[in-house]
């Protein structure tokens, strides 16, 4: 599995645990599309390149933190295929999997702690999507995304 990371400056440190914890834990390739330095850095930049590699399948998944978690999700929400869900707590991350097949996270340094974090990292990566009737939402979702091509 590769999981793509994204981050602003308000989350470096805390990137960089998540990402180690997801590497020795679960042995997963982590690419890093985020900055590692404290001097502002604009989320959406971040955002879209994580959200671009999850996308193209250079990526299976996304993790992208900012200071709420807000403003990286709604950047990669931006992206074609994207189903992108900001978590401060693990029930909704696991949900986010089985009902509408999320395929990014998104969380908030300046929200939550990093043990939080990798309850709701953990959360994320060993859930999987139901299907079934939740298909037919998720489609719906994307239907609208389709019926907003070029508009
Ligand atoms: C940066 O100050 C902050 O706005 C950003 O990290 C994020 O919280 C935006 O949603």
């Amino acid at each position: 599995m590769i999981i793509a990371m994204g981050n602003d400056h308000s989350a470096v440190d805390l990137k960089k645990e998540i990402a180690e914890y997801i590497k020795e834990k679960y042995q997963y390739e982590v690419l890093d599309f985020g900055t590692n330095s404290y001097e502002s850095f604009d989320y959406p930049l971040a955002g879209e390149q994580a959200a671009n590699a999850v996308r193209d399948g250079v990526a299976d998944l996304g993790i992208v933190i900012c200071g709420t978690g807000v403003g990286i999700s709604l950047a990669c929400n931006k992206v074609s295929g994207i189903r992108c869900v900001c978590c401060s707590e693990p029930y909704s991350a696991k949900m986010g999997r089985n009902h509408n097949n999320a395929n990014m996270l998104a969380f908030g340094a300046r929200v939550v702690g990093a043990e939080l974090a990798k309850m709701i990292v953990d959360a994320f990566l060993t859930n999987e999507f139901e299907g079934g009737r939740h298909a037919r939402r998720v489609n719906m979702i994307m239907n609208i995304e389709e019926r907003n091509r070029g508009r």
